[in-house]
């Protein structure tokens, strides 16, 4: 008989009931579900203080990306990735970096946006005008609501509308700009746009659905540029071959999708492993990257008169120092430690800096010897565990496969059933 996943009160069951009913639901076996009861550095008990329904916790791996400098400042960089490869190539880009002086990087004030949807309008127009002429009273309103916001310097600094057409015919958007500070936003921006709804549905007489945050942060953008000497990179070839592959992205949206995923595996294993929401960073970089034009690259490279490569990189980055999970998850707060940023705006800005390293680690070794060579000594270990090796094994096992050309799990059993007959 088949299992059924409709579960009654589950959220009511302590994560150790929870956990007995996956167990007989998956038919785990005892090792399993120890494996996701075992204690680790987010406790059990917090981490069913975060999220609904908790029966475990899931590690990933963390690393540190190396050799950064940034604005003259040197930077530890906390990644959190299951990728082979990410965190050795953020560093060696960043190495190249550094012989050219380093990142620079920029950012604009924190600024997130908040839409609220106006329909069932007689006259959009009209209704448009009423919000525009209480502009002042709608954000005393959205700013009341966060006064310890307001205290720190933020809050709503302007107010928009548009009418769009859409397949429900006008709608009214109006959108509250706010100023977050060092907080991600969503929360602070969320609150205020909930508020104010039922006075602007009061003043245009039309129906509000949607209130909330808008991931396309365009206005809280993080910008990072460096100059890669060509020695550093690998002799003009290798400059070359970055600026063309910049301008395969630049022009076909199939590449660019992949080049942006590139760049964004050094900055969600960041904001993995501080405690952000990569699904927000995310939703802004693919947004943004598609915004005004046809779907292309976030980063681009040329080689600058001197046959130097010039690389820069922009996208939003709504991250924040407080709130969400930051200051609750402990690995997070030591995450966040070793970062060292003291601003929202620093954070953007290393991760944009990270953004870039991660894209030119990427498309140098694309321009090159390709990401096989550097990603196969990690895939073979993983293959190697896989394979069920442990200890010393897993290089023997994994060394053994990358010299044959055959990195495959039947292939692995055997070389360790071999490697341990000769032990014995
Ligand atoms: C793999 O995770 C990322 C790359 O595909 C990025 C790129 O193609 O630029 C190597």
């Amino acid at each position: 008989m088949s299992k059924s996943s409709e579960i009654s009160g589950f959220y009511k069951l302590s994560p150790k009931e929870r956990l007995a009913i996956v167990k007989d639901f998956a038919g785990l076996t005892d090792e399993e579900a120890a494996l996701l009861e075992h204690q680790s550095a987010l406790p059990l008990d917090l981490a069913d203080h975060m999220v609904e329904n908790v029966i475990g916790v899931f590690p990933e791996p963390l690393g540190i990306g190396v050799n950064f400098l940034i604005n003259g400042k040197d930077y530890l960089i906390p990644m959190a990735t299951e990728e082979p490869s990410v965190i050795a190539a953020a560093s060696y880009a960043a190495k190249m970096v550094r012989e050219g002086g380093g990142f620079k990087t920029k950012s604009s004030a924190p600024v997130m946006i908040g839409q609220i949807q106006v329909v069932k309008l007689p006259d959009p127009e009209y209704a448009k005008n009423q919000v525009l002429s209480r502009r002042v009273n709608i954000m005393k309103k959205a700013n009341d609501q966060d006064p310890t916001l307001v205290s720190l310097g933020g809050g709503v600094i302007d107010l928009g509308t548009k009418i769009i057409e859409t397949s429900m015919g006008q709608m009214l958007i109006v959108e509250l700009f706010v100023d977050c500070r060092d907080a991600m936003g969503a929360n602070a921006v969320n609150t205020m746009v909930e508020a104010v709804a039922p006075f602007i549905e009061e003043i245009t007489g039309g129906k509000v659905y949607l209130r909330i945050i808008s991931n396309l942060a365009t206005r809280r953008l993080a910008r990072a540029t460096c100059t890669v000497p060509k020695e550093a990179v690998g002799g003009e070839e290798i400059v070359n071959g970055i600026a063309y592959a910049s301008a395969f992205a630049q022009a076909d949206p199939f590449r660019a999708a992949t080049h942006n995923k590139g760049a964004l595996n050094g900055i969600i294993a960041v904001i993995l492993a501080t405690g952000n929401d990569h699904r927000a960073i995310e939703a802004g970089a693919h947004g943004f990257a598609a915004f005004h034009h046809p779907y292309t690259s976030l980063s681009s490279w040329k080689k600058n008169p001197k046959g130097d490569l010039d690389g820069v990189i922009e996208l939003p980055m709504a991250v924040g120092l407080v709130g969400g999970a930051v200051k609750t998850h402990p690995i997070a707060k030591i995450a966040m430690k070793i970062l060292n940023v003291k601003s929202a705006n620093e954070f953007a800005e290393v991760l944009a800096a990270v953004g870039l390293a991660q894209n030119l680690g990427a498309l140098r070794a694309l321009v090159s010897e390709g990401i096989q060579r550097g990603h196969m000594s990690l895939h073979a270990r993983n293959i190697a565990i896989n394979a069920g090796a442990k200890d010393k094994m897993i290089d023997l096992v994994a060394e053994q496969m990358i010299k044959e050309k055959r990195v495959r799990v039947d292939r692995a059993k055997e070389i360790l059933e071999e490697l341990s007959k000769n032990q014995q």
